[in-house]
C-alpha cells in the first residue's frame, strides 16, 4: 500500500488508518471468522464485534469472537508501532453498546521509525497444524512467552508438569469427543472448513489424514501434505487466562496471545490455539481446576511446538476485503 506524506504529529490520515487495519485484520481468528468491524472518524478508530459472525453453539458467550477482536487490536497496536505511530487504546469505553470493545486514537509524535521486520512478522505468522517435530521447546523459552502476557495484565501458565499434561490430554479428548457427539456443533464447525471465499479455513490448511501419534484433531481431514517423516512429542501448551471469564479478561487475553503469537513466530517457534477443550464448559472448569491448581479461568490453550527445517511455506488464509470491515 502507498504511503502519501504524513504530518510530523497529529491523528493518522485515513489512508494510513486503512493500512494499519488491513495489517490489524491479518490477526488469527476462530475458524477464520475475523468477527470484526472498524470505523474511523475524527481521529478515532472504533472496533466492534461483528455478533453475526459469533458461533452460537460452539461460542455461545462469545470468548473466541472477543479473543479473536483481542488479536486484532493487539496487532492493530503492533502495526502501529512498526510505522512510527503511537496509540492510546481505551477498551470497553463505558456508555457504549456491548458490541464496542475499544476506541484507539493515533497519533504521531515527533519524526517515524518504521520497523520492517515487525511489518514481515505480521505476514508470516500463520496457524500451522502440520505436525511439530521431537525438538522439545525448552522451558525458559515458554516461561519467557508466558512473561509477556503480564503487560497486558493476563496470566498464563505453561503445562509442564506431567500429571498436569497428561489431565490436560485426556480432558482435550473429552471435549473432543463432546464435539463429534453434538451434531449441531459439528454443523457449525462444518459450515467454515473447506470454504473457497474470504473467510473460514481452506480445507489445504488442515492436514490430510488423522495422525495416530498426534493429538486428535477439531477438524475433519483436509488437503495440507503431512510429512510423516518426524516424530511427535516436542509440543508444549501454555493456558491463558485471568481471575475473571468475562469479555474484559477475553479481550486482553486476545491482545496477549497475539503478543505472545509474533513472538514465538520470532523464534521460529509455531503456535495453534486448542479451543475446544475451552468452548466446553464442563472441561474449561476442571481445566481451571485440576490442570491449572485454580490459580485463574482458562480462556485459550495454545500449542507451541517446532516445524521441520526445510518444510514449505503455507499458503495464506483468505482475508476479507477492507471495505467490508472497515467504515471511514
Ligand atoms: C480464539 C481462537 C481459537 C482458535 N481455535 C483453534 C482450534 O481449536 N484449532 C485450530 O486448529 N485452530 C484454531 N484457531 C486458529 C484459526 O483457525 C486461525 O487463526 C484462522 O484460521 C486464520 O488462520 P491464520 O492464523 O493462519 O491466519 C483459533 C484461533 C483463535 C483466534
Amino acid at each position: 500500500m502507498s504511503s502519501p506524506a504524513v504530518p510530523r504529529t497529529g491523528s493518522a490520515p485515513t489512508s494510513h488508518v486503512e493500512q494499519l487495519v488491513s495489517l490489524a485484520c491479518l490477526a488469527p481468528s476462530v475458524h477464520n471468522t475475523q468477527p470484526w468491524r472498524w470505523r474511523y472518524d475524527d481521529g478515532l478508530l472504533t472496533l466492534r464485534a461483528d455478533l453475526a459472525r459469533r458461533l452460537p453453539v460452539e461460542d455461545p458467550r462469545g470468548r473466541d469472537l472477543t479473543l479473536s477482536c483481542g488479536a486484532a487490536l493487539h496487532q492493530l497496536q503492533f502495526a502501529a508501532r512498526a510505522l512510527g505511530w503511537t496509540t492510546d487504546v481505551q477498551r470497553l469505553p463505558p456508555g457504549q453498546d456491548e458490541t464496542v470493545l475499544a476506541r484507539v486514537r493515533v497519533r504521531r509524535t515527533g519524526r517515524a521509525v518504521v520497523v520492517p521486520e515487525d511489518l514481515e512478522l505480521l505476514h508470516a505468522r500463520r496457524t500451522d497444524r502440520r505436525r511439530f517435530t521431537a525438538w522439545p521447546v525448552p522451558a525458559h523459552r515458554l516461561e519467557d512467552l508466558c512473561r509477556l502476557a503480564a503487560p497486558w495484565g493476563v496470566r498464563a501458565a505453561a503445562v509442564n508438569d506431567d500429571g498436569a499434561r497428561f489431565r490436560l490430554e485426556l480432558l482435550a479428548n473429552q471435549a473432543l469427543t463432546a464435539l463429534e457427539l453434538d451434531a449441531r456443533r459439528q454443523a457449525e464447525q462444518d459450515r467454515w472448513v473447506g470454504r473457497t471465499g474470504a473467510d473460514g479455513i481452506p480445507a489445504a490448511l488442515l492436514p490430510d489424514e488423522p495422525d495416530p501419534l498426534q493429538a486428535r484433531s477439531r477438524f475433519r481431514p483436509g488437503l495440507l501434505e503431512d510429512t510423516r517423516m518426524v516424530l511427535h512429542g516436542g509440543d508444549r501448551v501454555i493456558a491463558l487466562g485471568g481471575d475473571e471469564d468475562d469479555v474484559a479478561g477475553w479481550l486482553r487475553s486476545g491482545e496477549a496471545m497475539s503478543a505472545l503469537w509474533l513472538e514465538a513466530t520470532r523464534e521460529g517457534l509455531s503456535v495453534v490455539p486448542m479451543s475446544q477443550p475451552t468452548e466446553v464448559e464442563a472441561t474449561r472448569r476442571e481445566i481451571g481446576c485440576s490442570v491449572l491448581g485454580g490459580t485463574f479461568e482458562p480462556h485459550v490453550l495454545l500449542r507451541v511446538g517446532w516445524q521441520a527445517i526445510g518444510r514449505g511455506g503455507l499458503p495464506r488464509t483468505p482475508r476479507r476485503p477492507l471495505a467490508d470491515v472497515l467504515e471511514a
